[in-house]
């Protein structure tokens, strides 16, 4: 039974990303805007080499193309050499209907090798390849997002996204909780990644919390009173990148005729003050923050809100919006979906941290350097994809993620 789970859920993911595909054209499918960013053509090649390596090779088969390892491999060096990252838009071959191939052939192979009873530990391996997939299918959005959002035309990915009127946004309330001893980090059962685990204690002194994300209403605020210019409420090289790359607005947002909008994957519209706000770096989300007179919490504290919540409420890719909606209930709310929140926590390992062994160890572990975490899953990820132990890294700079804003304080003064 298990096993015959897993081959349907492979076949459903698997699909998902050529489903998620089937808006481009072929040029949409190959370009690349920028170094952090891979075409679309990549990340359906990738997601299927992983499968390849990690599963396939360990059964003895061989390859589909021996030379595709070069070229879809990310960055394994315990796998082998690979074309460099900047450079993967300037692949046209091979084409898009040799990788959908290449698919089809290696979703054949993965399907009969579970049919044939594959043993536990492999099983495993093709579990983490559907996380996996499941992560770029995220990846895939962000990064047509940006190929689309960034050149003149500003094209829609989809025409039948469907953009609601403004809502009435809740009030900004707070949470106060009481200093706790509390467990985070995933258990021994069930899937979770490396980088999880251990579950460990933690002391969390007593904090507040946002009921819900900033919206645009916000953001415009902080725009409005100068923040993007005020040095105090940045770190200094938040600031300075600020300056350098002419950071005024958060990403994709720009003024037509003095009006503030904004690039969507439905394409260019007014900004709606009430929906939570969205493409804010981390250094952005601790400016603002500041300038709120509060900070940004802990991973430590957003885990604890987030195990308490009975229901992984808040809005997914497959709500297909594909954008984030206003939080409009009181009380706690898009703790999940919506908007990964930055943390004031570096990505770091916690105590006893042992990453996967081989050439997957480089997986999540080879990162755990100046980066920032993100929590609690986006509008772009998939449904029952994430966990309240769930760790997504970044770079403080990058805003090209579904990424957004959750304040918090020391107990006691709430500012607002
Ligand atoms: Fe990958």
């Amino acid at each position: 039974v298990k096993a015959l789970d897993l081959i349907s859920r492979y076949r459903t993911v698997r699909q998902r990303s050529v489903s998620l595909c089937a808006p481009l054209t072929i040029e949409d499918h190959a370009i690349q805007s920028m170094p952090d960013a891979s075409p679309a053509k990549w990340h359906l090649a990738h997601t299927t080499w992983f499968y390849e390596t990690f599963v396939l090779a360990e059964l003895g088969q061989a390859p589909h193309d021996e030379r595709w390892s070069y070229a879809f491999n990310s960055y394994y060096d315990a796998v082998g050499p690979r074309v460099e990252r900047a450079r993967r838009g300037l692949m046209s071959r091979p084409s898009l209907e040799e990788v959908l191939a290449y698919r089809a052939a290696v979703d054949e192979r993965v399907a009969r090798a579970l049919d044939h009873a594959l043993a536990p530990a492999l099983q495993a391996l093709v579990e983490l390849g559907l996380h996996h997939e499941q992560q770029h299918q995220e990846l895939l959005l962000t990064d047509i997002k940006h190929a689309l959002g960034t050149q003149p035309l500003r094209p829609a990915y989809r025409d039948d996204l469907v953009r609601d009127g403004a809502a009435a946004i809740a009030p900004l309330a707070w949470v106060e909780l009481d200093e706790e001893v509390v467990e985070i980090g995933a258990g021994d059962r069930g899937f979770a990644f490396d980088n999880e685990r251990p579950r460990h204690r933690v002391i969390v002194p007593a904090f507040a919390i946002a009921t819900r994300p900033i919206a645009n209403a916000e953001v415009l605020a902080f725009i409005g009173d100068g923040g993007y210019d005020e040095p105090r409420h940045w770190l200094a090289e938040g600031f300075a990148t600020a300056r350098r790359d002419g950071w005024r607005a958060p990403l994709y947002w720009e003024q037509r005729d003095g009006v503030w909008c904004a690039y969507d994957l439905a394409g260019v519209r007014e900004i709606d003050p009430a929906e939570t706000a969205c493409h804010l770096s981390y250094f952005e989300a601790d400016a603002i923050a500041r300038w709120a007179g509060a900070r940004l919490p802990t991973e430590a504290e957003w885990e604890r809100v987030a195990s308490g919540l009975r229901a992984r409420a808040g809005h997914w890719a497959d709500d297909d919006r594909l954008h984030p909606r206003a939080a409009t209930t009181t009380g706690l709310a898009q703790v999940f979906g919506d908007v990964w929140e930055w943390t004031a926590s570096a990505y770091v390992p916690y105590p006893g941290f042992r990453p996967l062994p081989g050439a997957l160890g480089e997986y999540n572990g080879k990162f755990m350097s100046g980066q920032m975490v993100l929590r609690g899953g986006s509008c772009l990820t998939p449904r029952g994809h994430v966990r309240a132990s769930y760790r997504n890294f970044f770079a403080p700079t990058a805003r090209w993620q579904m990424t957004g804003v959750r304040l918090a304080t020391d107990r006691g003064s709430p500012p607002w």
